[in-house]
């Protein structure tokens, strides 16, 4: 049962620094079992990003053109390998995988592999696809589809933005062809990778901020949202009951992000974020969002990689910025987790 506007404006209420906003109309398109919504999944595989591809492929309102991948979770090498081996595993070799930047475009280099493992899916070992990598790089393929698709595309960036700020940089004749941004990253309140940045954003400051600063219409699904969307032990043995090769490989990488989870914080529970965003655009009304003004903060000192969100209808108008991200306050839990076994259970 999708949440009333007005219940979504009620939890919006509850929202870390939400102000008195409607729920916003959702901007971001979604995709129907008669027009389902071309997207474009910008991945580092990594635990979450494996159980959204799955989403992705299994929902017949989305229809996934293509996965790039990009450095951040893992080395790149390893995120195209996984992301041809899911797909492989999912069934879906025939969609292509490009692969994109090993990391940032300014600063350091980030890594998750603490949380994700070195290859980026933990002791998994995916049986190798029998397609190859594309021979055009991310930004190609990207620009490519943009170019030709019949439709303006979405894209779906559930990694760091480097391959993002790169295309608009590269290609900025093609924003109008992008039809919308619906990113996993950023945070109203605290970041993950420090206090103050979320990993995606954490990892390419810089990348972000040409992002955020583009005008392609963007959805920020971060992690005040996404900290609702938790699988646990009993979502392990759901998945490995569904007796399919598919379920089984999202149970061991969900078992792997579970122990590591617990290993770090304490925590029985494990956010599958990247799902977050797939499901935004496949479900209308599963995820409450409110309109928000984000910059992204790029300096050296502790906030680096900070989403600076502000909801406040008087201090924007004051200050003559509009609230134009929608920023995702609110999921049911156990309806993101049975959207998660449903795609699994139809899956090989
Ligand atoms: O902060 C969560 C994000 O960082 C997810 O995309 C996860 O895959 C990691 O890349
Ligand atoms: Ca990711």
């Amino acid at each position: 049962m999708a949440a009333s506007p007005q219940a979504a404006g009620e939890l919006i209420q509850s929202a870390p620094t939400a102000y008195r906003v409607a729920a916003a109309a959702r901007r971001a398109p979604f995709g129907t079992l008669a027009h389902p919504l071309p997207i474009i999944i910008d991945s580092d595989p990594g635990l979450d990003d494996a159980l959204a591809i799955a989403l992705a492929v299994a929902r017949p309102e989305l229809n996934v053109l293509a996965v790039t991948t990009v450095g951040g979770n893992a080395e790149v090498r390893h995120c195209t390998l996984n992301a041809l081996g899911l797909l492989h595993a999912y069934g879906r070799s025939d969609i292509p995988v490009a692969e994109g930047a090993a990391g940032p475009v300014l600063g350091e280099i980030v890594r998750a592999t603490e949380v994700h493992g070195e290859t980026g899916i933990g002791n998994t070992r995916l049986e190798p696809s029998p397609v190859a990598v594309q021979r055009e790089g991310a930004v190609a393929l990207m620009a490519r589809l943009l170019r030709t698709h019949a439709q303006p595309v979405t894209i779906v960036p559930i990694g760091p933005l480097t391959n993002i700020a790169l295309l608009l940089k590269l290609h900025p004749e093609l924003a109008p062809r992008i039809a919308h941004l619906c990113l996993m990253g950023g945070s109203i309140g605290e970041g993950n990778a420090t206090v103050s940045g979320e990993f995606n954003i954490y990892a390419d400051p810089e990348a972000a901020d040409i992002v955020f600063r583009s005008g392609v219409p963007i959805t920020m699904i971060g992690l005040d949202v996404t900290h609702q969307a938790l699988l646990d032990r009993d979502s392990v043995v759901a998945l490995r009951a569904l007796g399919r090769a598919s379920a089984r490989i999202a149970a061991e990488l969900t078992a792997y992000a579970l122990d590591r989870n617990m290993e770090w914080s304490g925590s029985a529970t494990t956010a599958i974020h990247d799902a977050v965003a797939v499901a935004h655009l496949a479900i209308p009304g599963l995820v409450a969002v409110a309109p928000y003004h984000v910059a992204v903060d790029i300096t050296a000192g502790p906030c680096r990689g900070r989403t600076v969100c502000d909801g406040m209808p008087r201090r924007l108008a004051r200050t003559g910025r509009a609230a134009t991200t929608d920023v995702g306050i609110h999921i049911d839990r156990a309806r993101f987790e049975r959207l998660l076994l449903d795609a699994f259970s139809s899956l090989p």
